[in-house]
């Protein structure tokens, strides 16, 4: 075996919450296997954390409260940066960069709404910024979007990109219980962001779909081109109702490309049971990737918590140090995975997206009541492919129907005429559904 080269290559960690403690601990408990695959060893030498608990820098040779000690101390080679949110992250990174160190970041949200300024700086410096962790935790899928599927023109991809959404999805289903009684227990696991409305309206997912997207279709990150709707929404009736039919209902990101230009949504959507999307369950994230020369590749695994974030990390981590070792003075891979990025293309307004759709319509026990509903939607050109009724709550039956393919403003429309209607008690809920034929796949 050839012994490491005795390079000691010098490690910063910003942040040590769930995220920076997983990837020391896994460092630690890792070190001579890394040891090994990278032929030197990587030492944390310096650590900042807002809550400084002495007990986990027993044996760092520096440790504080000051982010910026870290970006600035000579001696720092790679900065790993977990401490999340917008500042002073941003600050921490830019400034990491500007001091010519690579830098690995967990943080989705920066990168989503801030990446195009964060990696123009990289490039000009020649640092690299890594963010295998941002998205889907420990599933290395920005490697295999950006590298492995390189050579395909992606058609479509779609995923499960929030484990606390995945978890209290699961939950509701298996237990017919309500949103809010599960939100609690993925915030004691350490699933859910520090705000939990990122997790519950889909904003995490948005970031991270925003960065899948830009990889999948070489286009600049553009996360205020995302549609985002949350999960507060489904009641345990619909997820059973849905299941009646053959479907579940998961929180998923789209993106696709279509004759209009790039679609990027985050909503609940109903997929067929026997989909393996569909059997992906609790915290655990998979993505769907539909490239035109491989077809369908499916990637998954868990999307969350520690020991699977710092996994992508401490990855990231290896091929920094792998690229320092090379004395590559550049960075191999464009940190999107194109040289040049396609700037002027459309991103399709949601109206203009084609989709199936399930409506759970709460309408009064009358006479004629489907008749003028089915009527609306036949003026407005949507076809009908199953409908159930179900029993009565105090006088309001849920009626519950699956359309044909329908464009979404068309559908807003009919949406909207049948809610006026005297027999239409409440507001109509209505969720996507997306077949992922065997076609496709
Ligand atoms: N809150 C995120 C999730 C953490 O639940 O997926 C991982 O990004």
């Amino acid at each position: 075996m050839n012994k490491p080269s005795g390079r000691k290559i010098n490690i910063g960690i910003c942040g040590l919450g769930t995220v920076g403690g997983g990837t020391l601990a896994l460092l630690n408990e890792n070190e001579a296997e890394i040891t090994q695959r990278v032929g030197a060893s990587l030492c944390v030498s310096h650590i900042a954390s807002r809550s400084l608990n002495q007990d986990e820098v027993i044996g760092i040779p520096q440790s504080g409260k000051d982010p910026f000690a870290v970006v600035n101390d000579p001696n720092v080679e790679i900065l790993i940066e977990t401490m999340g949110g917008y500042e002073p992250a941003f600050d921490v990174i830019k400034n990491a960069l500007l001091n010519g160190k690579h830098v690995v970041t967990a943080n989705k949200a920066l990168i989503a709404e801030r990446g195009n300024e964060l990696f123009e700086i990289a490039e000009s410096e020649g640092a690299v910024l890594a963010f295998e962790s941002s998205v889907a935790g420990g599933i290395p899928i920005i490697k295999a979007l950006r590298e492995g599927l390189a050579a395909n023109k992606i058609n479509w991809l779609a995923g499960i990109i929030n484990g606390t959404g995945n978890f209290i999805m699961t939950e509701m289903a298996s237990k017919q219980c309500r949103f809010e009684e599960v939100l609690n227990q993925a915030q004691a696991l350490g699933y859910a962001e520090a705000d939990p409305t990122f997790d519950i309206e889909g904003i995490d997912a948005a970031h991270k779909l925003t960065i899948l997207s830009s990889i999948a279709f070489g286009i600049p990150l553009r996360f205020d081109g995302t549609y985002t709707e949350g999960i507060s929404t489904i009641t345990p009736e619909d997820i059973r109702y849905s299941d009646e039919l053959g479907y579940c209902i998961k929180h998923l990101g789209i993106a696709r490309r279509s004759k209009k230009g790039i679609e990027m949504r985050v909503h609940p959507t109903l997929i067929p049971r026997s989909r393996l999307l569909a059997n992906v369950d609790g915290v655990g994230n998979a993505v769907l990737v539909h490239g035109n020369s491989v077809g369908a590749t499916l990637y998954s695994g868990p999307g969350a918590g520690a020991e699977a974030t710092a996994s992508a990390v401490v990855a990231d981590l290896i091929d920094l140090a792998r690229h320092s070792i090379a004395g590559a003075d550049k960075p191999v891979y464009p940190p999107l995975g194109y040289k040049q990025m396609l700037d002027d293309i459309e991103i399709v307004d949601i109206e203009d997206i084609e989709a199936e759709y399930y409506l759970r319509i709460p309408a009064m026990d009358r006479v004629g009541v489907m008749a003028n509903i089915s009527s609306i939607l036949q003026s407005y050109g949507i076809s009908i492919e199953a409908v159930i009724q179900k029993e009565a709550i105090s006088k309001i039956v849920p009626i519950i129907i699956l359309t044909h393919r329908a464009e979404e403003r068309k559908l807003n429309l009919a949406i909207k005429a049948i809610e006026s209607l005297d027999d239409v008690a409440e507001k109509i809920n209505r969720i996507r559904v997306e077949p992922f034929d065997e076609t496709e796949l």
